[in-house]
C-alpha cells in the first residue's frame, strides 16, 4: 500500500458498530486441540486505539461507557464498521517473495503430468528461478517484493515472513535480503526475514553438496547475522535438496550466530524430527508426511506446524496435510500461503483460510485462530500481535461480511474491505 493513500495519521481511532469481533483473546502461547476453535468472539462490538496498540475492545456498550472515551470522544477518529466483521490481521508465516519471474514452463509441464520433483531433477523448480535473480538488481527485488506486500495488505494480511531463497551465493542471498528489508520500509505492516540460502544446492556445486553447506554455514548465515538482514535461517530439508544431517549443520551454524530456526520439513517424505526439534524452532513447515512418534514429540513442543494448502493446490495433488490428526494430537498448527513461484502464487490468507476448511476439514473458527495467534507464535511475535487485546498493536482485518464463517466460504473472492495498521486506518485499494 502507498503510504499516501493512507488517511492522515490521528492518535485514536474508535471503531464502532462492529458486527462480529473475533478477539482470539487468551493467553500468548499457541492454540492447540479443541482450544484452537476458541476465536473470542464478541458481537456488537468496538476497539479503542491509540498509539499504535489496541486500548479497549469488547462489547460497545462498555466500551462507550468507560471514563477515557467519554472524555475524549471528540479527539477520536471514529468508522462505523456497518456491521460487518473485524479480526486480527492475518499473518502470513512463510513466504518467498524474492523472485523475478513466473515458473510457465513448470506450470505446463506439470499439466502435462510431470511431477515438482521430476521438473526439479530435470534442472526446472527452484534452480530455474536463480539466474533471474542473480541477475537483478536490489532495486528490482525489492519491486518485486513490495508488490506482493502490497497485494497481501490488500487481502487482510498485515504482518508477513519473506525468505531469500533463488540466489544461492552470498551476495545475492544478502541482495535478496535487503530487498526484503528496502520493500518492508515501504510497507506498513510488519515484515519478519529469514535468510534460506538452503533452499536446494546451486548448479554450480552439483556433486559437491557438502561444499555448499560449508558456505552456507561460514559464509552466507554470519553475513547475515552481522549485517542484521535475518532474523531466522530457514533449511528445505527433502530428498535433492539437503539431508537431516545438513539441516542439522545449518541449525547449529544459525543458533552460533544468534538467529532463530525454522524448517521446510516433510513435504514430500519423511524425515525423522527430534535431532532438528533439539534447536527449538520456531516452525516446521508443510507437515505433509509426518510420522505418529514425531507428533506426539511435536505436541510437547512449542514449535509450531505452519500447513501450506495452497501448494497442494497448485501442484494438483489430491492430498493435503492432516490437520485434524496434527491439531487432535495436540500440536499447534498455523496457516500460510508460502507464496512462491514453483507452488504457490497466491497472496490470499483468506483462500488458504478456504481450502483449510474444505479440504482439511479444519472449522472456520480453527482456520482463523491458525492465520492469526498460531502465526503469530510461528514467527515469535505473539506477545505483540495474533489478538485483539489492550497493549497488542492495533493491527486489525475489517471484512466485508457479516459472519465470519463468510471468509472462507467466498473463496477467491477478496472479501477485504479495510485494513487497520498501528492503530492507523489504510484505505484498500480494492474496496
Ligand atoms: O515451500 N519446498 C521448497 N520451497 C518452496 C517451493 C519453492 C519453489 O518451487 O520455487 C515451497 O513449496
Ligand atoms: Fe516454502
Amino acid at each position: 500500500m502507498n503510504p499516501s493513500r493512507q488517511f492522515p495519521s490521528n492518535p485514536y481511532l474508535l471503531l464502532a458498530n462492529i458486527g462480529q469481533l473475533l478477539t482470539l483473546r487468551g493467553d500468548s502461547s499457541p492454540r492447540r486441540g479443541a482450544a484452537l476453535k476458541e476465536i473470542g468472539l464478541i458481537e456488537d462490538a468496538a476497539v479503542l486505539c491509540g498509539g499504535g496498540r489496541i486500548i479497549a475492545a469488547g462489547p460497545q456498550r462498555a466500551i462507550l461507557r468507560g471514563p477515557w472515551l467519554r472524555k475524549n470522544r471528540r479527539k477520536l477518529r471514529e468508522v462505523d464498521c456497518g456491521g460487518r466483521v473485524i479480526l486480527p490481521g492475518l499473518i502470513d508465516s512463510h513466504t518467498h517473495p524474492v523472485f523475478y519471474e513466473p515458473r510457465l514452463l513448470d506450470f505446463e509441464k506439470r499439466i502435462a503430468g510431470a511431477s515438482y520433483q521430476e521438473i526439479a531433477a530435470a534442472g526446472g523448480g527452484i534452480r530455474s528461478s536463480v539466474a533471474a535473480v542473480r541477475k537483478a538488481t536490489r532495486k528490482q527485488l525489492g519491486q518485486q517484493v513490495l508488490g506482493a506486500l502490497k497485494a497481501m495488505l490488500e487481502q487482510g494480511t498485515t504482518t508477513v515472513e519473506a525468505k531469500s531463497g533463488y540466489g544461492l551465493t552470498a551476495e545475492a542471498e544478502i541482495k535478496s535480503l535487503q530487498a526484503i528489508r528496502d520493500a518492508a520500509r515501504l510497507w506498513p505492516g510488519a515484515v519478519v526475514s529469514t535468510l534460506l540460502a538452503a533452499h536446494v544446492v546451486p548448479p554450480e556445486f552439483a556433486g559437491k553438496e557438502d561444499q555448499y553447506v560449508d558456505v552456507v554455514c561460514r559464509e552466507i548465515i554470519p553475513l547475515a547475522a552481522k549485517k542484521k538482514l535475518a532474523e531466522f535461517v530457514d533449511v528445505f530439508c527433502e530428498h535433492g535438496a539437503f539431508t537431516l544431517g545438513q539441516s542439522e549443520r545449518i541449525f547449529a551454524s544459525a543458533r552460533a550466530a544468534g538467529l532463530g530456526t525454522r524448517a521446510h520439513v516433510c513435504q514430500f517424505t519423511a524425515s525423522k524430527l527430534h535431532t532438528l526439534l533439539s534447536y527449538q524452532p520456531a516452525s516446521f513447515d508443510h507437515m505433509d508426511c509426518v510420522a505418529q512418534e514425531d507428533i506426539g514429540l511435536l505436541a510437547r513442543e512449542q514449535t509450531v506446524a505452519t500447513l501450506l494448502p495452497a501448494a497442494n493446490y497448485f501442484l494438483g495433488h489430491s492430498e493435503f496435510p492432516d490437520a485434524r490428526r496434527l491439531i487432535d494430537s495436540g500440536v499447534a498448527v498455523a496457516l500460510a500461503t508460502d507464496y512462491n513461484p514453483g507452488t504457490s502464487p497466491t497472496p490470499s490468507m483468506a483462500f488458504v483460510i478456504s481450502l483449510a476448511c474444505t479440504h482439511m476439514k479444519m472449522s472456520p473458527a480453527e482456520a482463523i485462530a491458525a492465520s492469526t495467534m498460531n502465526a503469530a507464535c510461528a514467527l515469535r511475535l505473539q506477545e505483540r500481535k495474533g489478538s485483539i487485546e489492550p497493549g497488542k498493536d492495533a493491527d486489525l482485518a475489517l471484512f466485508d461480511v457479516k459472519d465470519y464463517r463468510e471468509i472462507g466460504y467466498w473463496f477467491a473472492w477478496n472479501r477485504c474491505r479495510q485494513v487497520i495498521m498501528s492503530g492507523q486506518l489504510g484505505l484498500n485499494e480494492k474496496s
